[in-house]
């Protein structure tokens, strides 16, 4: 039996899960990543109504404030870190039947590479992924974290943001209702990943996928590439066809849209 954090109801997820709850961490990332190093099973679930010290990619803070969704889900799937990479996809499509699932349509969810969730185009929930292999580069254990935007969401933000109430949703709409279909959503795509691979996941994430054959840019670390967003390849690497044909395969950077959104 776990306790619920002192407001609100707890949350209900399918027995898979260990749902470690708490009002207030750092971060669920951190939490989450310290649980994994001490052994903890496949399915745990760290879930906060607070974080004093969220982040994101590339180390950026993430706004933590309560009533939107922090979780942290450990994962020990036996495959390679690259391979693994893959959960990614699989938490944003989670998140997006799972908004689809609680919210009314009004909300259209696409998905910006490699791993944001827009609402209505512009950007509602976010996925850090950390992770610890072996020497052989087998998983020992990968840190899923997700935090989405319910009630509220920073005006500051690099990329257009927005929350579930303020597209619309009625202000009923909890973050332990996201969590709960999240949960369920979550099951179904890791097991349709499990026994089909990436396929199907890259086709549906493609079929809602924000600026397919639209001209982006893509900026990594030492240069800013601007072309065609061709496809996914079999891995989940953006193909980016170049101003003078060519295509070149990125494995991560961050993707703006010029024509804005
Ligand atoms: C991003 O878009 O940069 C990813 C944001 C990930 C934020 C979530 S909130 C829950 C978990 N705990 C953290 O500190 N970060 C992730």
């Amino acid at each position: 039996m776990t306790a619920a954090p002192a407001q609100g109801r707890a949350p209900k997820l399918p027995p898979a899960y260990r749902l470690v709850p708490r009002d207030e961490v750092e971060s669920t990332n951190i939490e989450a990543k310290r649980l994994a190093a001490e052994g903890a099973e496949d399915g745990t679930l760290v879930w906060a109504r607070r974080q004093t010290a969220g982040y994101g990619r590339q180390g950026r803070g993430w706004d933590s404030a309560e009533g939107n969704l922090f979780l942290s889900l450990i994962a020990r799937p036996d495959c390679t870190l690259a391979e693994a990479a893959q959960l990614s996809f699989i938490a944003a499509l989670a998140l997006g039947d799972a908004v689809g699932s609680v919210a009314p349509p009004m909300i259209e969810v696409t998905y910006k590479w490699p791993n944001d969730v827009l609402f209505n185009g512009r950007k509602g929930a976010g996925i850090l992924l950390e992770s610890k292999g072996d020497a052989a580069g087998a998983v020992d254990w990968l840190v899923v974290g997700i935090g989405a935007n319910v009630t509220s969401f920073p005006t500051q933000a690099r990329y257009p943001a927005t929350s579930l109430h303020f597209e619309g949703c009625p202000t009923s709409l909890t973050s332990v209702d996201l969590l709960e279909a999240f949960g369920r959503h979550f099951l179904s795509w890791i097991n349709r990943w499990l026994d089909d691979g990436f396929e199907p996941v890259r086709r549906t994430w493609l079929n809602h996928a924000h600026g397919l054959e639209e001209e982006i840019e893509v900026r990594l670390p030492s240069e800013s590439l601007t072309g065609r967003f061709q496809d996914l390849d079999p891995g989940g690497a953006l193909l980016l066809q170049l101003p003078d044909g060519r295509q070149r395969s990125i494995a991560a950077g961050e993707v703006y849209f010029p024509a804005g959104g």
